[in-house]
């Protein structure tokens, strides 16, 4: 099959979408739960009645419900195809620089970086993402545009932007990311100026799109590295599966023991509220609502993913 004729579709099985309607109807009922947001101020005034779910599965069907076409800010979620594109142009180097495994702090602590020599635990949190960041900056001339580029092409959507409101907010709120960038700077683990590496950061998190674009975009977990929208690999079978392992462990942050008992299922949130999981083999969600848990992943979002987890048994496709 020629993925690229047809890929993504809207879903074909009015099973499968009446059962993601109902998802969207039962997490629906935890919105006015959570905070948004407001340690940078551009996110403050999201709806916090926002709720959107996309479904999209291996064989390129996609379901949505809600609010799955709004495009919201990606934030955390960059750090997925931040990684992924690293790994593919430096390959396990990246892994001197920066560890694998759970920090069990808040996305944002200092504490570690002190005590670690400057080394991240994971690239999920923000300090490691910010050395994956300084990967970036130092092989392509402009990193975001980069990332924008390919998040366009894996989404299929040319819309995919930069939204620069956000980028300006976050980099007049830097102090915290700023104090990371810098103390990893001291311990010879960030190679370029500081400030170019938190631009290019900043503008990656300020990427817009909707859970349609990163159900889409992301599918490349559940298939062994290859993307629906080209049919080809973006990364191999193997990257794919250590992506998923690493989102498994540390992708939800201080709660990710929490998340991967209730659920079980690889994921990585963003405090734009969105949350990407991935089912390897068969599908990828994503499911996005603004208000968030004292962790800063999405309260509705993660309610949705654990009822999809609960369900999961009853398709075989
Ligand atoms: O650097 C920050 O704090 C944000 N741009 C990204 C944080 C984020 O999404 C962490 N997620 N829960």
């Amino acid at each position: 099959m020629n993925a690229t004729l047809s890929c993504p579709r809207p879903g074909t099985s009015p099973v499968l979408q009446a059962w993601v309607n109902d998802i969207e109807r039962r997490a629906r009922t935890r919105l006015g739960m959570g905070r948004i947001a407001d340690y940078i101020p551009a996110l403050a005034n999201q709806d916090p009645a926002c709720f959107g779910l996309a479904v999209c599965t291996n064989d390129g069907n996609l379901y949505m419900a809600g609010d799955a076409e709004i495009p919201f800010s990606i934030q955390s979620l960059s750090k997925v195809l931040l990684l992924s594109l690293a790994l593919r142009t430096h390959g396990d180097g990246l892994w001197r620089r920066v560890g694998l495994n759970p920090s069990g702090m808040p996305f944002n602590s200092l504490m570690q970086l002190e005590t670690e020599q400057g080394k991240p635990r994971n690239p999920f949190i923000n300090a490691g993402a910010i050395v994956v960041a300084d990967h970036l900056v130092g092989a392509f001339a402009t990193p975001a545009k980069h990332l924008q580029d390919i998040a366009r092409t894996l989404s299929g959507n040319p819309r995919v932007l930069i939204d620069h409101e956000v980028l300006a907010s976050e980099w007049g709120h830097r102090a915290r990311n700023a104090a990371a960038a810098y103390l990893m700077k001291a311990f010879g683990n960030l190679y370029n100026e500081v400030d170019e590496v938190l631009t290019a950061y900043f503008a990656c998190c300020a990427l817009r799109m909707s859970c349609a674009d990163l159900a889409v975009a992301l599918n490349y977990l559940a298939a062994d590295g290859r993307a629906l929208t080209t049919g080809e690999p973006f990364v191999p079978p193997a990257m794919a599966q250590r992506i998923n392992a690493l989102m498994f462990t540390s992708g939800m942050y201080d709660a990710a023991g929490d998340f991967a008992y209730r659920v079980g299922l690889p994921a990585k949130s963003g405090v734009g509220g969105g949350i990407v999981a991935i089912v390897p083999g068969r599908l990828s969600v994503c499911a996005w609502s603004p208000a968030l848990d004292a962790s800063g992943n999405s309260v509705a979002a993660q309610y949705a993913l654990e009822l999809i987890a609960e369900d999961l048994g009853r398709w075989h496709q």
